[in-house]
């Protein structure tokens, strides 16, 4: 398969894969000569038809440091406001010989449906409430760094689990290299198949927090639900907001992740934050390295099909 839709497509041993590449990847990202000619000869279109700060130019300075050509599409700017079709927007991009896409899309399996119409590798940067592979790639791989390990550790799902790619990636990617998973919201904010993909639901912040050895923090996806589904911010920051005083009272420190963008004063103080129980930014460093590990061994399968 020559695409990366989703984690459910991959197994333990791809995952690893993935993480021994983008060491590597790592390394050269940080020598001062950032650049490798490892896709010299392969064009690569960006297409975001949703908002993204940090997918986006992760991407691009992924592809760009692999010495990729690349162009970017943002459907806001584009003759998608006319009425062109997606399959015919991507056609015609294609037809100006680009090899590979990376797609983030508002409609859940938007990426599977493309890989399914068009002659080029998909990337899925994130479909709907669906999937956002290279960013659970990304937070496992970043946990892995933390703590050496992730089988065995004990990971917290904080916020909207409802409306999250990032949870339900996270989820299968966690489940599948051995970490035990637990998810801490508002049951309106919960799906009803959580418990179908092996992890226990925890109401309590305090308890979730005092059981993990990782909380990763997630934002209320406001533009993905009806208004009156919106949950009372005030209660909400008292019933499932990260602060100082609160992870000064667990019993051990844990590490604090978030995919961003973060509200901050809601789901996570400025002081937590902020702090070194975070690795926020390293979660972004570790995004370049591990979207370049994603699109060298797409392509090493795209060369050995081309012979
Ligand atoms: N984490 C993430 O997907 O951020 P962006 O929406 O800014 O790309």
């Amino acid at each position: 398969v020559n695409h990366l839709l989703g984690i459910k497509y991959l197994n333990e041993a791809d995952l690893q894969l993935i993480f021994k590449t983008a060491d590597q990847f790592k390394e050269v990202i940080n020598r001062p000569i950032k650049k490798v000619p490892s896709l010299r000869d392969l064009t690569i279109a960006n297409l975001f038809f949703e908002n993204s700060t940090r997918t986006r130019l992760s991407f691009e300075l992924a592809e760009k440091r692999l010495s990729a050509d690349v162009v970017n599409f943002s459907a806001a700017s584009s003759s998608v406001n006319k009425g062109e079709t997606l399959i015919d927007t991507v056609n015609n991009i294609l037809s100006m010989k680009v090899d590979m896409v990376v797609m983030r899309h508002p409609n859940p399996g938007a990426g599977v449906f493309l890989s399914k119409h068009i002659k080029a590798s998909v990337i899925n940067a994130g479909d709907g409430a669906h999937e956002h592979p290279t960013q659970a790639l990304l937070d496992a791989y970043s946990i892995r760094e933390q703590h050496s390990n992730i089988a065995g550790k004990k990971v917290v799902i904080v916020g909207d689990i409802l409306h999250s790619r990032v949870a339900l990636s996270n989820i299968l990617a966690l489940k599948k290299l051995g970490a035990e998973v637990k998810v801490c919201g508002p049951l309106s904010l919960m799906p009803k198949f959580i418990e179908t993909l092996g992890v226990k639901v925890e109401p309590n912040l305090e308890k979730a927090l005092n059981w993990c050895d990782i909380a990763n923090m997630l934002r209320v996806q406001n533009e993905r639900m009806d208004t009156s589904y919106f949950p009372n911010t005030r209660e909400y920051v008292q019933q499932y907001g990260v602060n100082k005083s609160l992870l000064s009272r667990l019993e051990k420190q844990i590490t604090i992740m978030h995919p961003g963008p973060i509200n901050r004063g809601v789901e996570i103080t400025s002081d937590v934050a902020d702090s070194e129980h975070s690795i926020i930014l390293n979660q972004v460093e570790n995004g370049v390295a591990v979207r370049m590990a994603v699109l060298y061994l797409l392509a090493s399968k795209i060369k050995a099909y081309a012979g």
